[in-house]
């Protein structure tokens, strides 16, 4: 659906606790199907990505139940029995895990399970995962083309093998470490360095001897996990937008209740502490199974640009649609380097950045591995009832950074698909106008 968008006329304000952290509610759903008991987690982010997780560890065979945002999953009583194809939707966290999980999980000699998705995934690398999977000896194979979905998963025996990785991505290091639970002997990765550390975190939880002394994280399989419950703190991505939202719009200050603050997931919280917003941790405390959460309150401020270099982008891989944005309205020349991976995300996001921020009047370079943005900048919409139409590629993060955007932008703005925002975040456009309510007094 197409969704008309204009200029904040007031500060945001209020506080707002956003969803639960989309990549642990993948991981709940996920690992539940290694769990030897009924497992439970609770703040579990319902939405389509997490959906597609949720479905393929039913279609296994596990029965789980969402009631509210707890979501129970007794873990299946055996392996299927009869091939399968699972339909990963937008999801390259549920295809990319499930790789590594499937792969030693399903019996050897026992029937196929095909991974798919929607055309967005179906054009995502997938040799990233398939060919580090393969020296472990898992039996993977490209139904229609060599690189892309859909694969095809048979069971096999794996065996421990130390991986370089060329892409520094938690999916595909999770992959391994879950395959390296079946597999006999150590799994090593390396290259992932900085990238989230969600499923260490959960695997140490658990009991699992999870060892980074040796140039990269490694465990020693197989073992079998126990049963879990765990809490999941908000998704510091989802805050991102609200905060990058607080930090342009003069006078803004919202605070964020309960997010992830696991440092491998705080990057953003740092660029906009060095471009010159006021951000405060005021409460921190550690949810169940090591992750760090709490409050973060966010105040606007005189605004300066940044530079984010490859060694920082795993810790904001996500949120750096919202940070393009916020370099628009910052003094000088900001730099985003490294961030190649943004092109084989759920769309090309380095290109529909510049795109959209370009239209809007925005100064960008498309560099091929980022974004040079000068700032600040005056962004502009269309005339009343021509608004400027957004691309959003059917991106989420794409969607909600343009309307972040346009937020600052006279004239009226669009959104050609604001339905994809259900990807990570259903309720999306209802906080937002909530903080914008409050700011301008039309709410208590
Ligand atoms: C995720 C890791 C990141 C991130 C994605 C979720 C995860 O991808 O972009 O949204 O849950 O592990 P990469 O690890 O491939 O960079």
């Amino acid at each position: 659906m197409n969704r008309t968008l204009s200029r904040a006329g007031a500060p945001l304000t209020g506080d707002v606790a956003v969803p639960g952290d989309k990549s642990i509610s993948h991981r709940a759903a996920l690992l539940a199907l290694l769990a030897d008991g009924p497992c439970r987690a609770d703040g579990w982010l319902d939405c389509a990505d997490t959906r597609s997780s949720l479905e393929a560890v039913r279609a296994l065979g596990a029965m789980a139940e969402l009631t509210g945002d707890i979501l129970t999953i007794a873990p299946p009583s055996a392996r299927p029995d009869t091939p399968l194809t699972i339909d990963c939707g937008n999801s390259g966290t549920t295809a990319r895990l499930l790789m590594g999980l499937l792969a030693g999980w399903l019996p050897a000699g026992g029937p196929a399970v095909t991974l798919t998705g929607d055309a967005s995934l179906r054009g995502r690398p997938m040799t990233r995962v398939v060919a580090p999977l393969r020296a472990m000896g898992a039996d993977l194979r490209w139904d229609d083309g060599e690189g892309r979905l859909p694969v095809t998963v048979r069971g096999a025996a794996l065996r421990g093998v130390a991986h370089d990785l060329p892409v520094a991505s938690a999916q595909v290091k999770s992959a391994l470490l879950l395959a390296g639970l079946a597999a006999s002997g150590a799994t090593l990765v390396r290259g992932a360095a900085g990238s989230r550390d969600h499923t260490e975190l959960l695997l140490r939880g658990l009991g699992v001897e999870v060892d980074e002394t040796t140039g990269g994280t490694a465990v020693t399989g197989p073992r079998s996990l126990p049963a879990f419950r765990l809490t999941v703190p908000g998704d510091p991505s989802s805050a991102a937008f609200f905060q990058v939202a607080a930090a342009i719009v003069p006078g803004s200050e919202v605070l964020v209740r309960g997010q992830s603050l696991n440092p491998t997931r705080t990057g953003a919280l740092r660029v906009l502490a060095r471009a010159g917003a006021e951000v405060a941790e005021v409460r921190a405390a550690l949810t169940a199974r090591g992750e760090p959460a709490g409050d973060v309150r966010l105040r606007s401020g005189a605004l300066r640009a940044f530079a984010i270099e490859a060694h920082e982008v795993p810790s904001l891989v996500d949120e750096i649609p919202a940070l393009a944005v916020l370099a628009t309205q910052c003094r000088g020349r900001t730099v985003i380097r490294g961030a190649a991976e943004l092109r084989v995300k759920e769309s090309d996001r380095l290109q529909l950045l510049a795109r959209n921020l370009r239209a809007m009047g925005a100064v960008v370079d498309e560099e091929p591995d980022g974004l040079v943005i000068e700032g600040p900048c005056a962004l502009r919409g269309g005339a009343p009832g021509h608004p400027l139409v957004l691309m959003t590629g059917g991106d989420h993060r794409i969607a909600m950074a343009m309307a972040v955007a346009a937020l600052v932008a006279d004239g009226e703005s669009a959104l050609d698909d604001d339905a994809c925002v259900a990807v990570s975040f259903p309720g999306y456009f209802d906080v937002m106008q909530r903080l914008l309510d409050a700011g301008s007094g039309s709410r208590p």
